[in-house]
């Protein structure tokens, strides 16, 4: 398990061939096996295999075609829906349900169960990649997926067979002592660590055949506005749509 978490990278090509009977539910075991917030489980996951669908699903995260390629897209939804109803059933207040500190429970659940199927995947041989695009359009995957209210999609996942004529490579990271801190926040030696991995990264890029960029430009480019957020500027209204009061 070990070597497979350290041997991770997205896979963007898959083969199109469907994955070994019961994978799928091997991964949910795993991810519904993740720690869960005061174990509320707020989360589920929408399966789909149907390639229409997932064409359309495609189109909805910016013409991403691995989507249509990989024979399974899960999608890892907060859940808050599931409470919602026990607590109409039982003509309970559900109050609890419009914080906003509800809803990071429900994406903070979801990302920690997708983590730990995507683990499973990969211990498979499996390829995946998360799918962040499916926030582009959050009312619209909600539709297109039954989505009842105080639901919605967080983030997707493509799994299948990485095709090997097309592999993809493992991607170097910030140097550790960047993220790790000891006893107290400390940014010492942080621009000289980035500068270094500045360089590893463009060496990356190159070796990829990408177009050779520092990492730091390109991150700081990135979160520059709005225009970089592929209508992901408007969440707090689409979740607003989606029945969510996040009070
Ligand atoms: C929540 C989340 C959303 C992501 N969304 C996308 C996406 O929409 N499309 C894509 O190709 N990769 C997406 N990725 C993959 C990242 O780009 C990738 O993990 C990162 O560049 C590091 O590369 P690696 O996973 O190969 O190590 C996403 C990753 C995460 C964690």
């Amino acid at each position: 398990m070990l070597r497979h978490l350290m041997a991770h990278r997205s896979v963007r090509a898959y083969r199109p061939d469907p994955l070994p009977e019961g994978v799928l539910e091997g991964a949910m075991a795993a991810g519904q096996s993740a720690s869960t917030s005061s174990n509320l489980q707020v989360w589920s996951v929408v399966a789909v295999e149907d390639a229409e669908r997932r064409a359309l699903l495609s189109e909805l995260a910016g013409g991403q075609a691995h989507i249509r390629q990989a024979p399974l897209f899960l999608v890892w939804l907060v859940d808050l829906s599931r409470l919602a109803r026990l607590g109409a059933e039982r003509s309970h207040a559900s109050e609890g349900l419009d914080y906003l500190e509800t809803f990071l429970v429900g994406v903070v659940d979801a990302a920690l169960a997708a983590q730990n199927a995507a683990a499973f995947f990969e211990a498979q041989g499996l390829g995946i990649v998360y799918i962040g695009g499916l926030r582009n359009h959050p009312e619209w995957v909600a539709r297109e997926l039954g989505l009842p209210d105080r639901c919605m999609a967080v983030f997707g996942m493509c799994v299948g067979h990485p095709d090997t004529a097309r592999p993809a490579a493992i991607k170097p990271r910030l140097p550790q002592a960047v993220v790790l801190h000891r006893e107290r926040y400390d940014v010492a030696g942080e621009d000289a660590a980035i500068g270094r991995y500045d360089g590893i990264d463009e060496a990356f890029q190159r070796e990829q055949g990408l177009a050779p960029r520092a990492w730091s430009d390109a991150m700081v480019r990135r979160v520059a506005g709005p225009q970089s957020l592929n209508g992901r500027d408007r969440l707090r209204e689409a979740l607003g749509a989606l029945g969510f009061a996040l009070r």
